[in-house]
């Protein structure tokens, strides 16, 4: 069997690599052609992908990567997995979706399947990418082509989820589509979850990360109004925890981070808004993890003022650039948040993750392109401030903060069981 895979990054990369090794023949295509030249010299951009993996897939021939798009003449399924982000109002962008979509369209044989995995409102794959295939392609789906929607549900450097173990859900455009889907996931994955539709398979994502922005929306609350009452949150969920059924842990933090939870969630919003309905919890828990930034950058002042500082003119460390602890994946990190609101009150702020050596440049947050890392040794760290903890990266030797530093404000309960002098780490 051959297929090509389309956008080549966190999702699509690992989904391609999982095929190949499951004996497909795999085309991954990216518009990015610096990423297709690492990939086809056996090299890796994704820190949690071995550069092993990807070169053993290239030489067997099972794997290759491109920028040509024709090569999907020819493959028996093409998989989506191109960027959705927001548009600068905070509304659904799928127009990589609609154009990836456009260009498949010319090079589609009959009989193929397409299948979406990019997360989405519900309605996209059999409105929107439905109608471009068509018109493009002249032909039918379900009639002439196959279509379905199967979300991805990655999380990486997690070492307990391996892609072939993680149930994946399928819906498809007509019942033949889902067959054809089913067919062909379960070359590589191991467990597959039908459902009756493309749709209910795009509100399943959704509903799955909602969950998770509204837990950790109500963990946050609950730290602010534990913390008026001087209890620690990170033991009440620690202790929470023990009960053995009807709670799950979420964990406080300086905001939401990453591609999907601080997005997806809109998605629906937005939608919701067509069928005259609202999405108050989304927007609520959108409304208290929005202001978690501003709620630790207040903490770092109250900390500053015990020691008769200012923020203004203070130099501060932020700890951990990517959005979640052991990825290098920095997108939408509350990190850039942090720092823009200490530099807007004048401190100076550094960074240090050991997983981003230097700032790449964003559209979001182009004034920090190019600043570099800060280094890890006593004299750098004892001369900030403040170290702020963002992100809890297992690698930071947090025994040399603790010695190091003069004071940590800590969003991430990252110096539990650290031996550190009295008074020296705030929660945050
Ligand atoms: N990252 C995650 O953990 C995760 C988890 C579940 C779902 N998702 C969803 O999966 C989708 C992809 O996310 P990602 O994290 O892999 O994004 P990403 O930015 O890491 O990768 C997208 C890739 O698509 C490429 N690309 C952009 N436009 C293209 C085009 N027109 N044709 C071909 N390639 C194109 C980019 O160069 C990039 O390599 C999104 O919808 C996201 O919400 C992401």
């Amino acid at each position: 069997m051959k297929i090509a895979v389309v956008g080549l990054g966190y999702v699509g990369l690992p989904l391609a690599l999982q095929f190949a090794r499951s004996c497909v023949s795999v085309v991954g295509i990216d518009v990015d052609a610096r990423k297709v030249q690492l990939l086809n010299n056996g090299e890796s951009y994704i820190k949690h992908i071995e550069p092993s993996a990807i070169g053993e897939l290239v030489t067997s021939g099972k794997f290759s990567a491109s920028t040509d798009f024709s090569r999907i003449e020819g493959v028996e399924a093409v998989i989506i997995c191109v960027p959705t982000p927001l548009t600068r109002n905070r509304e659904p962008d799928i127009s990589f979706v609609i154009g990836t979509g456009k260009t498949i369209a010319r090079h589609l044989a009959k009989g193929t399947l397409v299948v979406l995995e990019s997360t989405t409102y519900p309605g996209t794959t059999d409105e929107e990418l439905r109608v471009v295939l068509e018109e493009e392609s002249q032909m039918k789906a379900g009639v002439d082509f196959h279509l379905a929607f199967s979300p991805e549900r990655e999380d990486p450097a997690n070492e307990q989820s391996k892609l072939k173990k993680i149930p994946k859900v399928i819906g498809g455009y007509t019942p033949t589509c889902l067959d054809r889907a089913m067919r062909l996931y379960s070359k590589a994955i191991d467990t597959l979850v039908p459902v009756s539709s493309c749709r209910v398979a795009e509100a399943t994502k959704l509903l799955e990360n909602i969950f998770r922005s509204v837990n950790i929306a109500l963990v946050n609350e609950l730290k602010l109004v534990y913390g008026a009452m001087g209890i620690d949150i990170w033991e009440v969920v620690e202790a929470a925890k023990t009960k053995p059924f009807g709670f799950m842990p979420f964990y406080p933090g300086p905001g939401l981070g990453g591609h999907c939870i601080p997005i997806d969630p809109f998605y629906l919003t937005w939608k919701a808004r067509e069928y005259g309905k609202h999405t108050r919890f989304i927007e609520l828990a959108g409304e208290i993890n929005t202001a978690m930034p501003e709620y630790v950058v207040n903490r770092v002042i109250a900390a500053l003022n015990s020691q008769r500082k200012a923020l203004n003119g203070s130099r501060i460390l932020i700890l951990g650039l990517a959005y979640k602890p052991n990825v290098d994946d920095e997108r939408e990190s509350p990190s850039y948040a942090l720092m823009e609101l200490l530099i807007e009150r004048g401190a100076k702020v550094d960074y240090y993750d050991p997983y981003v050596p230097v700032i790449r440049s964003t559209r979001e947050h182009s004034q920090f392109a190019g600043k570099k890392c800060a280094a890890w040794d006593r004299t750098t760290i004892e001369n900030f401030d403040v170290v702020l903890i963002a992100t809890n990266h297992s690698s930071v030797p947090y025994h040399e903060l603790a010695e190091w530093a003069q004071c940590i404000v800590d969003t991430r309960n990252a110096m539990a069981g650290v031996s550190v002098a009295h008074g020296k780490v705030w929660k945050a």
